[in-house]
């Protein structure tokens, strides 16, 4: 196997990002598209020029057709549809979040142990230069000790997807809607990179909104030796996202943590005593680092760069914040 043949696994709208990195990577193709619905399926094959669809998940899985799946399903369905795809004998690119419970993560991986097939969270900012970069500098000790991380990801979900015929899957409770589950993970995995592991504690504040699932949420995220973190994340507020990372020695400022190629994004040092200075990023396409990621773990047995041990803990970090957020307790991630 030299290429890997990509199906879709539903016609979501994330998909458009996936689209252009799969067929922009080196050793991947996009064959097939499923759809719950044939006729669907057909017309979106049609539309983004893709050769084959089916009018049934299950029937793209055992079609013989494809050998990675990419996962985009509203969150509920992440679990049951990565794991029947792992069954199939196929790798899986899961969206974020991975599943809404530590259960469902846990068999999602422990399928991926038992079938060997590849299993990968698709956190696409992950892999960017820029985040990377951000890695670096933190770890070579220029902002001295890390006291303090902060960042948000907001946007404004609008009515026209509030209404119970084209209702947005993030605003639906039991399919694992809410801006912390949608966007918050952001900016809290964000710190789980930098801070190198979850919290010991965290605290959780919600407002709840008409649709039933929390539509501003803030979290306070503590770590060894006293470092701290500030997150929230919103559908109720115009796009927003930043994040910054502050030490004993300066502080760094990313304009556009989770974009790719160049949209005015900034990545800002700002040393104790110096001016501002501004750090070169590279370009990349920002979805093609988690494809060209699994192509090397399937093909040439490379670990996958975000471990499954931080997919769990993104999960456990959500589940706590929401918990403390429930009970107004502050909440030991176990
Ligand atoms: N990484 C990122 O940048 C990013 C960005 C946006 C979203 N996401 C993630 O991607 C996932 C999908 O988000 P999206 O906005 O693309 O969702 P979406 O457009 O609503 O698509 C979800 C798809 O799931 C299928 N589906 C199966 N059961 C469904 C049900 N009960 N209700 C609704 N749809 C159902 C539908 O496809 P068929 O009708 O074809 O079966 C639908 O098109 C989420 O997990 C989200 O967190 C990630």
């Amino acid at each position: 196997m030299t290429k890997i043949r990509w199906g879709l696994l539903s016609t979501a709208n994330i998909n458009k990002a996936l689209i252009p990195a799969i067929r922009a990577s080196a050793r991947g193709e996009l064959v097939a598209v499923a759809s719950r619905d044939h006729t669907k399926a057909e017309a979106y094959a049609q539309e983004w020029a893709i050769p084959q669809a089916f009018g049934s998940y299950e029937e793209m899985l055992q079609s013989g057709a494809v050998d990675a799946v990419y996962i985009g399903l509203p969150n509920h369905l992440h679990a049951e549809w990565s794991i029947k795809a792992m069954q199939a004998g196929l790798h899986v690119l899961c969206e974020k979040p991975f599943a809404t419970s530590l259960a469902e993560v846990d068999a999602m991986i422990a399928a991926s142990q038992k079938t060997g097939m590849m299993l990968a969270e698709a956190f696409m900012y992950r892999h960017h230069p820029q985040t990377k970069i951000a890695g670096e500098i933190v770890r070579a000790g220029k902002l001295g000790e890390i006291t303090l991380l902060r960042g948000t990801f907001d946007f404004f979900l609008p009515e026209t997807q509030r209404q119970p015929e084209n209702i947005n899957v993030r605003l639906v409770p039991e399919w694992g809607g809410g801006c912390q589950w949608d966007v918050g993970v952001y900016p809290m995995s964000f710190a789980q990179f930098i801070f190198g592991g979850p919290p010991e504690w965290v605290f959780g504040a919600q407002k709840i909104g008409a649709s039933g699932v929390d539509e501003v949420f803030a979290g306070q995220m503590g770590y060894a030796n006293g470092r701290l973190a500030q997150i929230s994340s919103s559908f109720a507020t115009p796009f927003h996202t930043f994040i910054e990372i502050i030490g004993t020695q300066g502080r760094l400022h990313l304009s556009k943590p989770f974009v790719g190629l160049d949209e005015g994004r900034k990545l800002t040092f700002t040393p104790k005593d110096g001016p501002d200075e501004e750090i070169v990023v590279p370009e990349k396409a920002l979805y093609l680092g988690e494809v060209e990621d699994l192509h090397a773990a399937i093909l040439d047995g490379v670990p996958s760069y975000l471990t499954l041990e931080e997919t769990r803990n993104h999960v456990k970090t959500v589940l706590a914040l929401y918990e403390s957020a429930k009970t107004g307790k502050i909440i030991r991630p176990q």
